[in-house]
């Protein structure tokens, strides 16, 4: 068996397309949608990540804010930005490329995002909102990968799905979104002993593990959905998944190719979440009772 492909790029290409649309319906109403995107530091894969999200931003006729701070920003200067930013009508988005420099502590900058504007999901009412399977803004990662599974028709439920690696950016939150569309769900990582015995279980084989070669045929069962979220730049510059996408191809139904599956969606997801946040605020502004439209914990955030 020889698999399809799944086209992260076409997909994301349709979907952008529509945006169109939308951008326009929120222009007409004298709304522009807006994403602050804040890097610390030159790393320089999150360099070309952030160029990655302006461009889309551009593309897709959102405003974008490019705030770039240096690696030794205090703290408190970064808390500051992120509270100006949350008061600012004119964004709708807030990202902070991760990693972030060691002196800064990730989880209180994080939560320091308004929920109403964490188009990056990362925000622990955002993370806790997907146990019980109902966040206001899903991570991106997962959730263009649950859009490229969508385009296979494979029906979730029932299935048994492995995730390899178990990051709080996509791991665990692959896990509980598959989970709440009742799949049988198994979480592997780096202390997970004889991994190829809980792979070759999977009719959906999910990798992030940012592990060049990981998942190798003897390792999927004939027939899997295998998608492949890892980016990894090789000595010799090549750009490759976790998967050895050539062997794999001879035995699983589809797969997504590295370039061109899972990158391209997941900034287009980003796009989806400032979109559906701007609309929000959109409905808040025409909304009678305010109230209406606020979960009690979301008061004051
Ligand atoms: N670093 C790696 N992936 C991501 C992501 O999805 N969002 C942010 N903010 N940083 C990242």
């Amino acid at each position: 068996m020889t698999a399809q492909i799944i086209d992260g790029k076409a997909l994301s290409r349709q979907l952008r397309e529509g945006f169109k649309t939308r951008v326009a319906a929120l222009l007409e109403q004298g709304l522009t949608p807006g994403l602050a995107v804040i890097l610390i530091g030159d790393n320089p894969a999150s360099r070309v990540y952030v160029g990655n999200k302006v461009k889309a931003c551009e593309e897709c006729g959102v405003r974008s804010f490019h705030i770039a701070l240096p690696d030794h920003t205090p703290q408190a200067e970064l808390l500051a930005t992120i509270a100006r930013l949350n008061a600012d009508p004119a964004v709708h988005g807030i990202l902070i490329q991760l990693p972030l420099p060691p002196h800064i502590d990730g989880p209180s900058v994080l939560e320091a995002i308004s929920v109403h504007k964490d188009v990056d999901g990362f925000h622990l009412y955002n993370v806790g909102g997907l146990v019980v399977g109902n966040t206001i803004f899903p991570p991106c990662t997962p959730y263009g990968v649950q859009l490229l599974l969508d385009t296979t028709g494979t029906e979730v439920a029932g299935k048994n799905v492995v995730v390899v690696g178990a990051s709080n950016i996509v791991g665990k939150p692959m896990a509980l979104m598959l989970l709440q569309r009742e799949a049988t769900v198994t979480i592997c990582h780096a202390r997970t002993r004889d991994l190829a015995q809980h792979t070759i279980l999977a009719d959906i084989l999910i990798v992030a593990a940012g592990r060049p070669g990981l998942i190798v045929p003897q390792m999927v069962k004939h027939g899997a959905i295998v998608i492949d979220v890892g980016i990894n730049r090789l000595p010799d510059g090549k750009i490759v998944g976790d998967v050895d996408f050539a062997g794999v191809r001879e035995k699983a139904s589809w797969i997504t190719p590295v370039p061109g599956g899972v990158g391209p969606m997941t900034v287009t997801m980003l796009i989806e979440n400032t979109l559906r946040s701007a609309e929000r605020a959109l409905r808040l502004r025409h909304a009678d009772d305010y109230q209406e439209w606020e979960a009690p914990i979301l008061k004051g955030a």
